[in-house]
């Protein structure tokens, strides 16, 4: 039993990745499914779809590797995070869509708590700030607005469970209700100073506790698969979220480590250690990994558009037909023109965090084409990470100020990277393998099963790629930065 397969199950895609002993790609499948937008600002996954796309991909994986169920040692899973799930104990169903952690319907509760004044004391207990994000007021409103929930869940009859422990549970077959803290730290439900689910905050989210899961270590059992499912019992060891587990993939164990994940949105995380920073600048704290009873800590810096915005120029302004046209295509802008794009489609995240603000286009001129506006959405992810930098550095000072490393599918444009080393002023390393979240999964399945090596040889293995080194003349980057930051106070302003 030599492979290990990693379960990613992102936001608009499921993956199944199989690796072998030596941590090396064997071979993959990719599923998407529909998104379900049923109001504005509102965003579901019918549960069965994230199911059966796990289900068939990992068996897709299986198949074309050419190995057989007895040749796995044991699976990982990492996943899209917050995305709330409740189903019934008995009978497995949901009660209702997954609400997705892009979903802004619980704005109201989050500005009505932040009003009574809870938010200290949540941010002191969660590391999160009241964003409707987060899971907790997604399962206030399931319980509320389910018709019955509430009866049910006071019954004992519901079980509340992130994606990663939806899956537990149907890969178990309901014999496993379980989370990893990773997943747990996003609920606002858990205490990441004591490592427990907080009562008091429970109560205030009026959701019962029995509703929740075990919470676990990263490396850790999570019990078996049905043997019907893959033809025999696999055990199921080790679970992260898709960011915390792309942290690991990237080996950032030691403090001030940093990693920058560009998928849909981009989330930046800097290893702090043992020390629970508490940020100053609107960051999140949440924990990093959990390896042996020990949280090792996170600043986080969440962005909504990176990715994304690629996908709206090929979707909705239908200037390119593929992804991977973008670059090219801003390689042609005019340097004379200063187009800046704040891609606040969804509002905007970390250090922002202003779920009503909308996007906004500045500097055009009668030659502005494509070409301007592909550079300008390119040039948007790379200040935007500048923000989330800025903001590390001013809550952890010149610790934060290293290398950060990359990955996701926007690390591969050279241009991207280039300006992004550019204006962050600091090296950006893309390594060999950009499929760290799901290297993340499986490293902590093997860990776990005992045929991967522990952190420190692990992270021997990381190897680079690219090294982008910043060339920007500095009065240019200061003269860009400060003309998005000014883009940036105007939208908020609108
Ligand atoms: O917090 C949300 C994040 O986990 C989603 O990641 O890659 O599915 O867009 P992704």
């Amino acid at each position: 039993m030599t492979h290990i397969l990693a379960i990613d199950q992102g936001t608009t895609s499921s993956r199944a990745i199989l690796f072998d002993g030596s941590l090396r790609v064997v071979a993959s499948a990719q599923e998407e499914f529909a998104q379900h937008y049923p109001a504005p600002g509102w965003v579901e996954h019918d549960p069965s779809d994230l199911w059966s796309t796990v289900a068939g991909t990992a068996r897709a994986a299986i198949e074309k590797a050419g190995i057989g169920a007895d040749d796995i040692a044991a699976i990982g899973i990492t996943n899209q995070r917050e995305t709330t799930l409740i189903w019934d104990r008995d009978t497995g169903q949901p009660i209702h869509n997954a609400i997705v952690w892009q979903d802004r319907r619980t704005a109201d509760t989050c500005d009505a708590l932040r009003d009574a004044g809870h938010e200290p004391m949540i941010t002191a207990r969660t590391g999160l700030l009241l964003d409707p994000y987060f899971s907790g007021t997604k399962v206030k409103w399931l319980l509320d607005h389910v018709p019955g929930a509430r009866e049910r869940a006071a019954q004992g009859g519901l079980a509340f469970g992130t994606v990663d422990c939806f899956l537990i549970w149907k890969l178990t077959g309901g014999r496993v209700h379980a989370t990893d803290a990773t997943n747990a730290a996003r609920t606002m439900l858990y205490n990441i100073a004591d490592g427990c689910w907080d009562a008091d905050l429970c109560a205030l989210l009026d959701v019962p506790m029995a509703i929740l899961p075990d919470v676990r270590d990263c490396a850790a059992d999570f019990g078996v698969t049905r043997a019907d499912l893959f033809g025999r019992e696999i055990p199921i060891c080790g679970v992260a979220g898709d960011q915390q587990a792309a942290t690991v993939g990237q080996a950032c164990f030691q403090p001030g480590m940093m990693k920058s994940t560009y998928g849909t949105g981009c989330f930046a995380l800097l290893n702090t250690g043992t020390d629970r920073v508490p940020s100053k600048n609107r960051l999140l704290t949440t924990i990093a990994y959990q390896l042996n009873g020990k949280p090792t800590y996170a600043l986080e810096g969440s962005i909504f558009i990176a990715g994304a915005v690629v996908q709206w120029l090929r979707d909705g302004l239908k200037i390119i037909r593929e992804a991977r046209e973008t670059q090219p295509l801003a390689e042609q802008a005019d340097p004379a023109q200063e187009v800046v794009l704040v891609p606040a489609f969804t509002g905007l995240g970390a250090p922002y965090w202003r779920p009503e603000c909308r996007g906004a286009i500045y500097g055009l001129t009668r030659n502005s084409g494509p070409a301007e506006l592909a550079r300008a959405a390119l040039e948007s992810v790379g200040y935007q990470t500048r923000d989330l930098l800025e903001a590390m550095r001013a809550d952890w000072g010149a610790q934060a100020d290293g290398v950060l490393r990359v990955d996701g599918g926007m690390a591969a444009s050279d241009w991207a990277m280039q300006f992004l080393a550019d204006i962050l002023g600091a090296p950006v390393d893309r390594p060999v393998v950009t499929e760290t979240t799901a290297l993340g999964a499986a490293y902590l399945a093997g860990l776990q099963a005992g045929i991967y090596p522990a952190p420190e040889d692990f992270a021997k293995g990381w190897a680079l790629e690219r090294r982008f080194a910043p060339a920007m003349d500095v009065a240019v980057r200061d003269g860009k930065y400060a003309r998005w930051g000014r883009a940036v106070a105007a939208t908020m302003n609108v």
